[in-house]
């Protein structure tokens, strides 16, 4: 049978992103073009800024990533993009891009929703994982625990109330000093740290398992550095670093293992941007080697954003729903289980 080849593209946040895929395993190329560093020396990322790079990068990058796939605009069967979460106006340079790109050469467009595209990213890197599994999934955005009946079926067990995990730490981190996005200085200061030094609440949401609240949390870590601040005392920055991610990754993987009890799935998934959390990886190995269940985790390269992860899940997608109309629109925020 013919493989079938995804040009997918991604500017959901502040990476702009694309990538050839074929029938949603193979990377042909993936470019990543990152605007971190302009948004680091505002603390966070600037969604007017957003906007304007993805404008700028946008031809750029697609044109790249054809290139280093080695394939011309005839060659790719479908065009894939990035339609919903993440910030409006950042999506609408993907998803106008797309359309225009998609109309005049003739390809059908394929819509797809960034955290099915995190998820999808460990079809990538392991051929011989398939639904139905339970994933963790922990982004800047979001932190789900999602049943994957199959490849375009989830269903919510569980949900953050307030922060995403990645929201958590980058707040933390910000409040420790580290620059942004600072889930990663967390994640190396926390290796020289002692993890038990500080005592920090566990987050809990009365009568729903399987949610999480890291509100509680973040707010206890900067009142710490405040109040030692006022006091004139030293914090031991690696320890609590190593006690904020240890009191993170515990309430995570407790309740993915709760939800994995409960449910009976025995194939563990996690993907987004904190899956490449080490202390949070390591967790789940262990959770798994307990009970024996199958764990499933991205490569680093692809637990971040990118556009391979969305030319993947695009190609299960495209076999459900073969083409998305010229009024496909952009949307800040948008349920997994839903379709377009
Ligand atoms: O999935 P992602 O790239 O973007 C969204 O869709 O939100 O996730 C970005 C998040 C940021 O909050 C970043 O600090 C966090 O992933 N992150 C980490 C690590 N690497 C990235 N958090 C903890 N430890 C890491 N090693
Ligand atoms: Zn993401």
């Amino acid at each position: 049978m013919k493989s079938l080849r995804i040009l997918a593209i991604e500017s959901s946040c502040d990476e702009t992103a694309a990538a050839v895929v074929e029938d949603g395993r193979k990377i042909l190329s993936s470019v990543i073009n990152s605007q971190v560093a302009e948004h680091r020396q505002y603390g966070g990322v600037v969604p007017e800024i957003a906007s304007r790079r993805h404008t700028e990068n946008i031809v750029p990058v697609v044109e790249e990533a054809l290139e280093q796939a080695g394939c011309s605009l005839e060659e790719i069967d479908k065009v894939a993009v990035t339609a919903a979460p993440g910030l409006i106006g950042a999506l609408l340079v993907g998803v106008n891009y797309a359309k225009g790109l998609a109309m005049a050469s003739g390809k059908p467009l394929i819509p797809v929703h960034h955290i099915r595209g995190h998820i999808a990213a460990n079809y990538l890197a392991h051929p011989d994982l398939k639904p139905p599994f339970l994933c963790l999934v922990v982004s800047g955005g979001h932190s789900h625990i999602v049943e994957v009946k199959d490849y375009t079926q989830f269903h919510i067990i569980g949900k953050t109330r307030d922060d995403a995990a990645g929201e958590a730490f980058d707040k933390c981190a910000r409040a420790m000093g580290f620059p942004y996005p600072g889930g990663i200085y967390i994640d190396k200061a926390a290796q020289k740290g002692d993890p038990k030094k500080y005592r920090l609440p566990t987050p809990r949401v009365e009568g729903a398992p399987y949610d999480f609240s890291f509100s509680g949390l973040k707010t206890a870590v900067i009142n710490l550095l405040h109040n030692a601040s006022q006091k004139g005392e030293a914090v031991d920055v690696d320890s609590l670093a190593a006690s904020f991610q240890r009191t993170i990754c515990e309430n995570l993987v407790d309740h993915l293992e709760k939800a994995a009890l409960e449910s009976g799935y025995q194939v563990i998934v996690a993907a987004g941007g904190v899956s490449a959390n080490s202390g949070l990886r390591s967790r789940l190995e262990k959770m798994c080697g307990r009970h024996k269940w199958k764990l499933y985790l991205p490569p680093l390269s692809l637990c971040g954003d990118n556009a391979a992860m969305i030319g993947a899940q695009a190609y299960y997608e495209q076999l459900v729903y073969p083409s998305a109309g010229w009024d496909l629109n952009a949307a800040a925020s948008k349920p997994i289980d839903t379709s377009f």
